[in-house]
């Protein structure tokens, strides 16, 4: 049995204990308790690279059972939506244009001129799609469909990811560059570019 002096003494080092506790919200008792109490915890999915794009701005790409994104583009093109001007035929705009050119900063470098004009890929009566040879609508926003029916190859190693660049890293869903993000459609030639820094060493060597 306890004696009433030893309960007394009990009762408050149990009061202590209990204030000390509740006085230091943020104080723990040991190490371990601090690590689970601060720590976040780790979940696998909880990380997810499509957080770095807002869902509604990707567009899902499904070829040869092969499955990613690309951001959506036909915001990002200026002159969209191309019907704000083009509600009758080009021949049409063109007779009434009083001969001004509307898309003046806009020539062709690509191919042969007798292989490619403006209606190779864009659609005289339709123009808020591109336009395949055969003369079926591809929407902006999958212009790598009009690429791929010359530059097959290249299409196919963008598809498994050899060609381009993907901007979300490895994990999970992977987005890719469009083809058009790099090669102008209308000049698509990479062009040159002096290396970032001079080298000095080796103009001397030349000298
Ligand atoms: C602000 C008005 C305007 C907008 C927007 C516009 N166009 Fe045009 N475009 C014209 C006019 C006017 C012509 C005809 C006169 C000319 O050839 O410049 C024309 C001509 C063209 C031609 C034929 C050029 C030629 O030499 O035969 C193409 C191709 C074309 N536009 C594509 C587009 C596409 C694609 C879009 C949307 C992404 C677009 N345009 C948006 C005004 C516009
Ligand atoms: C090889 C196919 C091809 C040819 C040829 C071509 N275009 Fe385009 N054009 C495209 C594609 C693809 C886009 C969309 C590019 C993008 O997503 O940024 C485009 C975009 C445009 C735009 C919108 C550009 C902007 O940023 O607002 C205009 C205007 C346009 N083309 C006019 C023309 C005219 C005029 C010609 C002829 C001088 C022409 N195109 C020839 C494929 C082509
Ligand atoms: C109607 C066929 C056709 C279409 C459609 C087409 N191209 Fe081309 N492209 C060619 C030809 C032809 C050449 C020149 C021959 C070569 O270099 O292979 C070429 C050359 C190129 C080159 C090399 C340029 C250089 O000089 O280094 C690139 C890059 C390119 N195209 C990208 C594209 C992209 C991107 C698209 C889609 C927006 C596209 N092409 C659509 C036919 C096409
Ligand atoms: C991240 C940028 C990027 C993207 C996206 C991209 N390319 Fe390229 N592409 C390049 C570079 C860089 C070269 C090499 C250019 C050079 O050697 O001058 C190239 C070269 C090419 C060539 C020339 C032939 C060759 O293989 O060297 C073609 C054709 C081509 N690309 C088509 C495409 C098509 C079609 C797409 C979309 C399916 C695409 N590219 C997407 C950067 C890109």
């Amino acid at each position: 049995m306890l004696s009433s002096s030893q309960i007394k003494i009990l009762t408050i080092t149990i009061l202590v204990l209990i204030s000390s506790c509740k006085g230091k919200e943020h104080e723990y008792h040991n190490l371990m308790h601090k690590i689970e109490a601060e720590s976040v915890s780790y979940v696998r999915d909880s990380i997810q690279n499509q957080n770095l794009f807002d869902v509604n701005d990707l567009v899902a790409i499904d070829e040869n059972d092969i499955h990613f994104y690309i951001q959506e583009r036909k915001s990002n093109i200026q002159s969209y939506a191309c019907s704000e001007c083009h509600n009758k035929p080009v021949e049409q705009l063109h007779k009434e244009g009083l001969g001004k050119k509307a898309h003046w900063d806009i020539t062709i470098k690509h191919a042969d001129t007798k292989t490619m004009s403006c209606l190779s890929c864009h659609n005289s009566q339709n123009m808020n799609n591109l336009k395949s040879i055969t003369g079926d609508p591809i929407d902006f926003n999958k212009s790598y469909k009009l690429c791929s029916q010359c530059h097959n190859s290249q299409v196919k190693d963008w598809v498994g990811g050899a060609h381009g660049k993907n901007i979300s890293g490895w994990k999970s869903a992977r987005v890719s560059k469009l083809c058009v993000e790099c090669h102008n459609p209308h000049q698509p030639q990479i062009a040159k570019r002096w290396p970032s820094r001079y080298n000095a060493t080796m103009v001397n060597e030349r000298k």
